[in-house]
């Protein structure tokens, strides 16, 4: 397969309504989504994705928040999709990211920020195995 990316929407991105806006850019864009579910995430899947804050001082409630109600994870396939979820996505600090990024259209609290994607390979590799088993993830073409 080509390049794959984990996309996430926080508990926030779900309570505010923001799913369907969200996938509807990916979409429009030409990706694939190969992955989707909605859960409540374990604390135990929060910590372990978040593994690489452990220790610092938003870590507990980084991962409380992420267990507090449903995400929306996600799966997306195509040429150079993680470089481009970041951009989609914005600046980590919603008052940081461009006006027409996700977060910089919605957000205002770096906490709160309404979405996760993987920053490298090496990241999306590791995110999807951790929040997808592969039978859920499809494999098929585009009709173009
Ligand atoms: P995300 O891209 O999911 O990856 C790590 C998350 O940690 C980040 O989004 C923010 O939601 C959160 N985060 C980063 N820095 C802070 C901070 N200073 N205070 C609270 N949360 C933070």
């Amino acid at each position: 397969p080509q390049e794959r990316t984990f996309i996430m929407i926080k508990p926030d991105g779900v309570h505010r309504g923001l799913v369907a806006d969200i996938i509807k850019r990916f979409e429009a864009k030409g990706y694939k989504l190969v992955g989707i579910k909605v859960l409540v995430p374990s604390k135990d899947l929060a910590g372990k994705h978040y593994a690489e804050h452990e220790g610092k001082p938003f870590y507990p409630g980084l991962v409380n928040f992420l267990s507090s109600g449903a995400v929306v994870a996600m799966v997306w396939e195509g040429k150079e999709v993680i470089k481009t979820g970041r951009t989609f996505i914005g600046a980590t600090n919603p008052l940081a990211s461009a006006p027409g990024t996700i977060r910089g259209d919605y957000g205002i609290d770096v906490g709160r920020n309404i979405i996760h994607g993987s920053d490298s390979v090496d990241s999306a590799q590791k995110e999807i195995a951790l929040w997808f088993k592969p039978a859920e993830l499809a494999e098929y073409e585009l009709i173009s």
